[in-house]
């Protein structure tokens, strides 16, 4: 059973309080984002297998634990997502870092991928999707089945992390991927008749590169 997990740490909702305001500057709405993606970067670690190694301290040998098992990729869907990878990438530097890019096709409403770049090996990895808002689930599902049937990356392998979600996002995610863990710093209300979630934080990608 894939895991759904709203992280309720103190720190993440302080900090997810602040992005939230409407008075908060651009250069203090990406930083905070990038450190909740610091913070949240702890809770979808936190079932990495470990192993253990020989190493030697300078007293003596001893037996330690690594992390094990298979080698992580961040992707975030293009624009918002790279908000947060730099944060993520504090506390896992090595990952490799995929990206995809969507719009939304204004007249049939679709999510049309224009951009896609992975590491060659994804499919044998473990692979963060990263998008702070999930809204209706579009890109989130579009960029999924992309991943999986185009890349062969498997459902069990792949958590989707973002930072509020909306019950209806949440709905069609799970029922597309049953299999992939969804993480969320928040489950706000709902949408409103323009696709926003509400109270949300407005546009994600306008509030992060201030082009609004
Ligand atoms: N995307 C955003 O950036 N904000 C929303 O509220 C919904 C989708």
């Amino acid at each position: 059973m894939a895991k759904f997990e709203v992280v309720n740490h103190p720190l993440i909702q302080h900090k997810l309080t602040i992005i939230r305001d409407k008075d908060c500057s651009t250069k203090v709405f990406r930083e905070v984002t990038n450190e909740i993606g610091m913070l949240m970067a702890y809770e979808i670690t936190r079932d990495l297998p470990l192993e253990d190694i020989e190493i030697e301290t300078p007293i003596m040998k001893t037996t330690q634990k690594q992390i094990a098992g298979k080698k992580l990729a961040i992707v975030p869907i293009l624009r918002a997502g790279l908000g947060m990878v730099d944060g993520i990438m504090d506390m896992i530097p090595a990952a490799r870092v995929g990206h995809i890019g969507m719009y939304r096709d204004p007249d049939t409403l679709e999510a049309i991928e224009y951009f896609a770049k992975f590491p060659q090996d994804i499919d044998e990895r473990r692979v963060f999707v990263v998008d702070p808002m999930l809204a209706t689930g579009v890109s989130a599902i579009t960029a999924l089945n992309q991943l999986t049937t185009k890349y062969n990356v498997k459902e069990e392998n792949i958590t989707f992390v973002c930072l509020v979600a909306a019950p209806e996002g949440i709905k069609a995610l799970q029922e597309a991927h049953p299999n992939v863990d969804i993480y969320t710093a928040a489950l706000d209300e709902k949408l409103n008749e323009h696709g926003y979630i509400i109270p949300g934080l407005g546009d994600a990608g306008d509030r992060i590169f201030g082009t609004k």
